[in-house]
């Protein structure tokens, strides 16, 4: 199939690349771009681990294609952080132990960051349906429903120069 040429901004850079119409925006991010934070749980669109964020919304990025995304904005893990300062979502599950082996957080921290845009002021029965695409075999959950409320908290305090 022949490949089209596409440029998607990821994480504020233009990436302008030649793929097959069949490539998987998961596949584009991690196999052409190199950004692997993004993983793979799944073949059925259930686990949330490739979870980014596509013009202002959570995207499950094995189920889209990456030619769907000429133009967009995407933010991936990787550039969550701003000059080396951790985003607050990153700190409260830093905090709040929200990991184990780590391979759900990148979803994750993608989707929390996008649905504390959502409702930045969620309850605890909120987080856990906000994130309910989102699965995780190591943490139970309840350290992550705290990580959210961490950085909930964390992104309501004045900002200070
Ligand atoms: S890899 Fe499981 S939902 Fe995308
Ligand atoms: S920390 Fe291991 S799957 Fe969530």
């Amino acid at each position: 199939m022949a490949k089209k040429l596409i440029t998607v901004h990821v994480n504020g850079k233009a990436q302008e690349k030649a793929v097959e119409p069949r490539t998987l925006l998961i596949h584009f991010l991690r196999e052409d771009l190199n950004l692997t934070g993004a993983h793979i749980g799944c073949e059925t669109s259930h686990c949330g681990a490739c979870t980014v964020d596509i013009d202002g919304q959570s995207v499950k990025s094995c189920t889209h294609l990456a030619v769907q995304c000429d133009g967009a904005e995407v933010l991936t893990v990787e550039g969550l952080a701003s000059k080396g300062v951790l985003h607050a979502v990153q700190e409260g599950f830093y905090k709040e132990h929200g990991l184990q082996c780590g391979f759900c957080t990148p979803g994750m921290l993608m989707r929390a960051y996008r649905f504390l845009q959502e409702n930045p002021n969620p309850s605890e029965e909120e987080i856990r349906h906000g994130m309910a695409g989102n699965l995780c075999r190591c943490t139970g959950y309840q350290n992550i429903v705290k990580a959210v409320q961490y950085a909930a908290k964390k992104l309501q305090e004045p900002v200070t120069a």
